[in-house]
């Protein structure tokens, strides 16, 4: 890695707060964020648009195919249609996992991400980027907080955003099997590189995680 260059990578499970700490960096840095999560969601976005079954793996190719999938400016677009919020469904979160660890699509996804990361100063969260997409990433962060606590910020986030027919119950249920399908998968699972940090959210406010990751990277 260029020394010049500052790349940072950001793992963890789902619910940890990853993103929301990549976006603090990124503005706090001056550099650019890309969400991947964003990427594997909008493409399972057109897959249940296109009513496939889940499973059938060779016509989830074919449509992967025709599919452009474009990250800028914090926006995601889907074939040249911002899809920011239609990513965020119940339904996208509950099918992504399964396309996710699909080999092919994997690799169509971080040949896109590397491209992105290729002449840039970037922050980039997801589950295999200190491991696979940006190995020689100048910092590398594993950001992590229990199941319980996951879940709970997961169904404000719903809340909030006025989804009401669901429980707490139901969110954790779906967040532990997210986390067996992202850990368990065959191709890059969920995993901390040798050589990240480790932070752990669970009983931290969002500006104390990223204070700890910005005194990281200033060499405090
Ligand atoms: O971070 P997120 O919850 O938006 O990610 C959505 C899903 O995408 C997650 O369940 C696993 C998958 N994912 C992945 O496999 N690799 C990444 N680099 C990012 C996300």
């Amino acid at each position: 890695m260029d020394n010049r260059r500052l790349v940072i990578a950001i793992d963890g499970p789902a619910g940890a707060g990853k993103s929301t700490i990549a976006k603090k960096i990124a503005d706090i840095l001056g550099i650019e964020y890309i969400d991947t999560g964003a990427m594997y969601r909008a493409f399972t976005l057109k897959v249940l648009r296109s009513n496939i079954d889940i499973n059938n793996k060779d016509m989830i190719l074919s449509l992967l195919e025709s599919t452009t999938i474009v990250f800028k400016n914090r926006h995601i677009y889907l074939d040249g249609t911002s899809v920011d919020e239609e990513i965020r469904d119940n339904a996208v979160s509950n099918n992504v996992s399964n396309v996710a660890k699909i080999k092919e699509v994997r690799e169509k996804m971080v040949e896109m991400q590397q491209q992105l990361a290729k002449s840039n100063n970037v922050v980039m969260d997801g589950r295999d980027i200190g491991t696979v997409v940006l190995p020689d990433a100048n910092y590398k962060f594993f950001v992590t907080a229990s199941v319980e606590e996951r879940a709970k910020r997961r169904y404000k986030e719903l809340i909030d955003n006025g989804t009401n027919n669901i429980t707490y119950e139901q969110i954790l249920e779906e967040i532990k099997q997210r986390d067996e399908i992202d850990s368990n998968r065959e191709v890059s699972p969920l995993r901390k590189s040798p050589d990240a940090h480790v932070i752990d959210s669970t009983n931290k406010t969002i500006d104390e995680v990223v204070q700890e990751v910005i005194s990281i990277i200033e060499g405090r």
